[in-house]
């Protein structure tokens, strides 16, 4: 083959490889537990058709369909402890949405999963507004700028007034809106909404919503179209709708605007004019910083990071699945990835494609997909994949835990188990582990008591070690490094590290940590020893 026929192959993949990632669409849904993720997220995917697929056998190279087991504590407790990928097409393009879990104990999950989005929807419950748990997310994407799009949810209920809502996103986020839809009424009297981008009203209807296309908010056809005064109510409003400002792309791309969208996920009202929304307005994947350079997704060359892990997805396997999320190139089935953080070579004989909660075979991916890729504890969050090239992406969070509990074995027989089943968990995110460097019991950091309760159960139930959790004095932690990157901030840095050993750990990766008992201890700590940095929240990498 000669050198132009190359280029021009080059060329070609290159191509292919932008045109798959420019139809990637690739977010998660935020929101406070109840306010309707779940509703909304089965509604999207009934519009993507990814339901109704269900136990259809299809052809090669389309879905099919093997149920996935939900580990037995989520049975048991209703809560979703697993994140999922679910992947539908709509509108032409490939929307890969990242589920989250609901409860906020396994919030860590969800700022890993965050990490892998190019976009979210925010979920609004309309009698409540802005929730603890939604301002939390919230700061987790504006971290990253991610694109917000909004969705106010339960119109059909007893709602706020807009205005205020709007008022509340805008002040307690400070996040620029812009309704995309204004609603008529709420409860018993929703009505619909007037559609802001194209001038109609979409009114409830039989079986969803009907659209009434119109002149503009002063078209007299309004009055006709909704009940008795509703018509004043609604021009009332687009006046108040009026201050904000208009929807620009750049400035929603860029994370300081958000549109918003009026609906009921549970009457389907909304939902279409959302997903609407997202194909017009999501980015598709773009370039990602990794430590050596900046990857562009056209890019032919594979490149990914791995940013959750889910074991038990098939009790009968007792399998680990890995979540790649693609940044760039094309995987094809059977590639061999280089594991960076080691240098190993992975193959990937069978990297699987989730649709809600089956799974198939994927022939290739391309930037903006997750695939699964099935592994023996080889591969760990934060880990990048590449077809060679030693690069490394950040920005897969761990924030400092602010539960932290001694883990004490029954049997001091089985430490060496113990330490396996820890080190494997932490490689999941389960939990966060570090080692203090005193040589003592080793220390378990996490967000919510749950956590604990599923990392005790997973123990005994696949290692069979029995531990309990004991109460630290420990109130916060703090990674420690040196500001500069010299041998004499390395020493002064090894100097802190053996003022009290008892207090100080390595996490996972090595890397060190001090533990506080108080807010106060921790600022001494940070006059004290002003060559060093005492971070809150670390990337892996
Ligand atoms: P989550 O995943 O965010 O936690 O919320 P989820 O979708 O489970 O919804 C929480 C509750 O709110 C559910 O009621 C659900 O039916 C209801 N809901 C969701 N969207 C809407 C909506 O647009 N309008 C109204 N009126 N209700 C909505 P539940 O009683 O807890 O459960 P269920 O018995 O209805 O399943």
């Amino acid at each position: 083959m000669d050198r132009v026929s190359v280029s021009e192959q080059m060329d070609t993949a290159t191509s292919q490889t932008a045109a798959e990632a420019g139809r990637r669409r690739t977010f998660a849904i935020i929101a406070h537990p109840d306010a309707g993720k779940t509703t909304l997220t089965e509604q999207l995917l009934l519009l993507g058709g990814a339901i109704q697929i269900a136990g259809a056998v299809r052809a090669k190279g389309e879905r099919r369909r093997t149920r996935s087991d939900w580990m037995k504590i989520e049975q048991d407790r209703g809560i979703s402890v697993a994140t999922s990928v679910m992947t539908f097409e709509y509108a032409g393009q490939v929307f890969n949405l990242l589920d989250t879990p609901g409860h906020e104990d396994f919030s860590e999950d969800t700022y890993r999963t965050l990490s892998a989005v190019d976009a979210a929807v925010m979920v609004i419950d309309a009698a409540k507004g802005i929730e603890a748990q939604t301002r939390k997310l919230f700061e987790v994407c504006r971290l990253r700028d991610i694109p917000i799009v909004t969705f106010i949810n339960k119109m059909d209920r007893e709602a706020r007034e807009p205005l205020e809502l709007l008022d509340e996103i805008e002040k307690t986020l400070a996040l620029d809106v812009t309704p995309a839809t204004w609603p008529v009424g709420s409860g018993g009297t929703f009505a619909g909404v007037y559609d802001r981008h194209d001038n109609s009203l979409r009114l409830v209807a039989e079986g969803g919503e009907r659209r009434e296309a119109l002149d503009g908010p002063e078209d007299a056809r309004i009055d006709g179209l909704l009940p008795h005064g509703q018509g004043d109510v609604l021009r009332e409003g687009m006046e108040l709708a009026s201050v904000y400002p208009e929807f620009d792309l750049a400035s929603f791309r860029e994370g300081h605007l958000t549109p918003v969208y009026f609906g009921s996920a549970l009457r389907g009202f909304g939902v279409r004019h959302l997903l609407d929304g997202l194909a017009q307005f999501a980015p598709p994947p773009s370039a990602r910083r990794a430590d050596a350079r900046t990857v562009a997704p056209e890019e032919e060359k594979l490149t990914g990071f791995v940013f959750k892990i889910q074991a038990n997805t098939d009790l009968n396997h007792r399998d680990r699945v890995a979540f790649l999320r693609i940044c760039s190139g094309r995987l094809r089935k059977g590639a061999r990835l280089k594991q960076v953080r080691t240098g190993k070579s992975i193959p990937v004989n069978a990297p699987l494609f989730f649709f809600a909660k089956e799974r198939q075979v994927a022939e290739e991916a391309w930037p903006g997909d997750v695939v699964g890729i099935a592994n023996h504890g080889v591969l760990r969050i934060g880990d990048t994949l590449t077809d060679g090239e030693a690069l490394n992406f950040r920005g897969v969070p761990s924030f400092a835990p602010e539960i932290l509990r001694r883990v004490r074995l029954d049997d001091p027989m089985l430490a060496k188990k113990l330490r396996k089943a820890l080190d494997q968990l932490a490689d999941e995110g389960v939990v966060q582990v570090f080692r203090p460097l005193d040589g003592s019991q080793p220390v378990v950091g996490v967000v919510g008591q749950l956590q604990l309760d599923v990392l005790s159960s997973r123990i005994q139930a696949e290692y069979g070690v029995h531990i309990t959790f004991e109460n630290t004095s420990w109130s916060s932690l703090r990674w420690v490094a040196t500001k500069e990157d010299g041998p004499q901030d390395r020493a002064v840095l090894d100097r802190f590290l053996r003022t009290a050993p008892s207090q100080m750990a390595e996490d996972h990766d090595n890397e060190p940590v001090a533990f506080f008992t108080s807010d106060w201890g921790r600022k001494r700590a940070e006059e004290e020893w002003p060559q060093l940095r005492f971070l809150a929240l670390r990337e892996q990498h």
